[in-house]
């Protein structure tokens, strides 16, 4: 580069190198702790910031004590910018703005986002390439506001050709595991997401020669750690991960295949309303206390009457509904029309709800005590609650779920876009007061399949209506 000192490039490991080379929109490098991500971190930045003069980018981590001690004192260190002579420095770094400038017009933001609404600061702000270092300590939110904050910043950059791009490193867990792993790891996208942009490079401890050679109590640490961090941390293992709040829960257990609901078997309904989700759930209670989560429903965006409808249209006709169960929240009154969206399911869809608890720390440890394997008369041990495996969305949110830092007895409020099908489910289990018992008009009951009524059957079957 004009007018500075060539740099000196340390020796990659191979997964590092694979790193530097990637180019798609959305690059990742995760998985175990130490394996050499936040090192090349930094210098894919140097690289970028030599390679295309006048690049603008912007490296974020969540507070900016990590994004001091981690990287801002490193890149002043690399990029000698203390050297009193200005032509030995390989950039400058303005301490007041948190930005390295190299001289051929590159710049190097050093940003982060503590709180959910910091990310605003870069509204208006252009970047070639944005760096979340530590990418699941982030919220899906933070991100996606980012992504719109990624595109070229000059003409310059068009000449080159260069396509917007944005980098992440992270471990398993925090609080932005789910957006994480649902775009890098189990790979499903919306309609608007191309699968083509998304490169993810799996890290390993055992990559970093450095940690193995030198940092041997390191590994051993690891190895000492609660069986889920240490799968999170060394293996990066991305299907378990520390703070999760719902350990008693497994695929393997509680995920099951589904069966025909046998006649008399008591049918609940619970919900969980709100514009940006309806997550509703259907559940049969056999003789012995245990439920089935059967069905679920869950879409954004619906108005209080077209969720009712949706509802109604799921809904089987043997399906005789004994408790539909809603939050206290539904009963509040709109201030101009004096009416509440559990009027309006009432009046308009027919449903008559019954208002659950919202006593959180309460309804999620009812529902821990159902997940929990119990053995009885010294049977094999077995849960309370099943889900049948159809119900994607409940089972892909439950083992998201996370501690509330600040009440371990309480589930974190956010990511929100996970909490709506358990919220559903709390509802239920707060519910829940005692066992089903047969119902003997029900005892003429031909079918046993949940998904057809028998036209016999049609008259005695009570059922919601929304005509
Ligand atoms: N190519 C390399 N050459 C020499 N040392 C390296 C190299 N890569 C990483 N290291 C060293 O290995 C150690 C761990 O690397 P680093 O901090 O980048 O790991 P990490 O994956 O970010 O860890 P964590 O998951 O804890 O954030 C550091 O001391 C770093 O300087
Ligand atoms: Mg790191």
């Amino acid at each position: 580069m004009n007018g500075t000192k060539d740099i000196v490039l340390p020796k990659f490991y191979p997964k590092q190198l694979a790193f530097l080379e990637a180019k798609g929109a959305r690059n990742c490098y995760g998985g175990a702790a130490g394996g050499g991500k936040s090192f090349v971190a930094r210098w894919l930045l140097i690289l970028q910031a030599y390679k295309y003069a006048g690049i603008n980018i912007l490296m974020l981590r969540r507070t900016f004590p990590e994004l001091s001690e981690n990287h801002i004192k490193q890149l002043i260190q690399i990029l000698n910018c203390k050297n009193p002579s200005k032509s030995e420095r390989l950039a400058e770094y303005k301490a007041d703005q948190k930005v390295f400038i190299f001289p051929n017009g590159s710049r190097i933001k050093m940003g982060y986002c503590k709180n959910e609404d910091d990310v605003y600061q870069y509204q208006g702000q252009e970047y070639d390439v944005i760096f979340m270092e530590e990418a699941t300590q982030f919220t899906e939110t933070q991100y996606i506001y980012l992504t719109s904050r990624n595109r070229l910043s000059s003409e310059k950059m068009k000449e080159y050709g260069f396509k917007p791009r944005m980098y992440f490193t992270c471990n398993p867990g925090g609080v932005g595991h789910a957006w994480v792993k649902r775009l890098f790891i189990d790979r499903e996208y919306t309609p608007t997401e191309n699968p083509e942009d998304y490169t993810m490079i799996y890290a390993q401890v055992t990559d970093n020669k450095f940690i193995m050679e030198n940092n041997k109590d390191y590994v051993n640490n690891l190895m000492n750690l609660p069986e889920d961090q240490k799968k999170a941390l060394l293996y990066g293992d991305w299907d378990v991960f520390s703070g999760r709040f719902f350990t008693e829960f497994s695929i393997e257990t509680h995920v099951i295949e589904a069966f025909p609901i046998p006649k008399g078997w008591r049918i609940y309904r619970t919900r969980d309303y709100g514009l940006d989700r309806t997550a509703v759930l259907w559940i049969a209670r056999d003789f012995e206390g245990n439920s089935y989560v059967y069905r679920e429903f869950g879409e954004s965006n619906l108005v209080v009457s077209e969720a009712g409808k949706k509802i109604n249209e799921l809904t089987e006709k043997w399906e005789d509904i004994y408790m539909d169960i809603a939050p206290p929240d539904l009963y509040n009154k709109n201030s101009q029309t004096g009416r509440s969206a559990a009027d309006i399911f009432r009046e308009k869809c027919g449903h008559y709800l019954t208002k659950a608890s919202n006593d959180r720390v309460q309804g999620w440890l009812t529902m821990k005590e159902m997940f929990k394997l119990e053995s009885i008369n010294g049977e094999e041990p077995k849960p309370k609650l099943f889900i049948f495996k159809n119900c994607t969305e409940l089972i892909k949110c439950i083992p998201l779920l996370r501690f509330d830092e600040s009440n371990p007895n309480d589930v974190a409020k956010e990511p929100h876009n996970i909490t709506h099908m358990p919220d559903a489910l709390r509802y239920y289990c707060i519910s829940w007061t005692y066992e089903p018992i047969e119902n003997p008009s029900k005892k003429n009951r031909k079918d046993t399949l949940p998904f057809e009524l028998r036209d016999d059957d049609a008259e005695e079957e009570k059922y919601i209506s929304w005509d």
